[in-house]
């Protein structure tokens, strides 16, 4: 489904990734764990074509998007709906302008059409009646699931979550963690999570990855992982401050 083949990317003299790779299979959970600060981000609009690496390649269903033009590429984009770090909803516009802003930015369907879809789309992610709110009259849990439901009301084959937990409380995670399961199931889609929550990120897994110095470290399931000695993931599945990964090394 998605194969990212050896990308580099640097900011200036810093360079946050250095030929990562990575496959992520049609259908399944992907997790992908690293520090704060090593390029998971990065890694994720590289996929979605947000950023364009330095060199190296990303396949999704075996086509090259690493270069294409923008129209070719909105195309492959509606296949990935994204869960962004923070949200990035826009606080001037309703829950529903929110939602169905593709739909009111880049078709021709009437406000009526949209906003069934935007209900349906609600509805998926268990909430219902707040269509004409703003995000500010939301709790942190609801705005996530704002943000779920504008990710997929394309019914996309990729859903990427971005820290889908930070910002929520303890119970609203519990409730992310359910949605983001349920979700997978019921669009039978191919989900990424980013996450530092590894409690939530190991309990979705099917497969992962660690990011650690711009490379990926790691690749495999979680029995995988379980039996490996490398003294680095061992160090940060402990979360322990004690070992061969500096404090300032991401
Ligand atoms: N657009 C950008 N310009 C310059 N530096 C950036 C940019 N985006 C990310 N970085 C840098 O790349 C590094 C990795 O960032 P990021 O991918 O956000 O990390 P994280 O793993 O926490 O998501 C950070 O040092 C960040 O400052
Ligand atoms: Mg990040």
């Amino acid at each position: 489904m998605i194969k990212v083949i050896d990308i580099s990317k640097s900011f200036g003299e810093k360079k946050v990734l250095d030929k990562a790779r990575l496959t992520i299979n049609d259908g399944e959970t992907f997790l992908i764990i690293g520090r704060s600060g090593a390029g998971k981000t990065v890694l994720l609009r590289s996929i979605i074509g947000l950023i364009k690496p330095d060199s190296g390649k990303i396949l999704i269903d075996n086509e090259d998007i690493t270069y294409l033009d923008k129209s070719r590429l909105n195309k492959i984009r509606k296949k990935i709906g994204v869960v962004f770090q923070g949200n990035a909803l826009f606080d001037f516009l309703t829950v529903e302008e929110n939602v169905g802003f593709m739909f009111y930015q880049h078709s021709n369907l009437s406000r009526e059409v949209i906003r069934e879809k935007v209900r349906e789309t609600l509805e998926l992610v268990g909430m219902r009646d707040i269509e004409d709110l703003y995000p500010y009259e939301l709790s942190g849990g609801m705005k996530k699931r704002v943000a779920v439901a504008r990710a997929i009301i394309y019914h996309p084959k990729v859903v990427i979550y971005d820290e889908p937990t930070t910002g929520v409380d303890p119970i609203a995670v519990d409730k992310i963690a359910s949605l983001i399961e349920d979700l997978h199931r019921k669009l039978s889609t191919t989900s990424i999570i980013v996450t530092h929550d590894l409690h939530v990120g190991l309990k979705l897994a099917d497969r992962l990855a660690f990011l650690l110095g711009g490379k990926i470290i790691f690749e495999g399931s979680q029995e995988e992982l379980k039996n490996l000695k490398d003294e680095r993931i061992i160090q940060f599945m402990k979360g322990s401050s004690e070992g061969p990964i500096k404090e300032t090394e991401v």
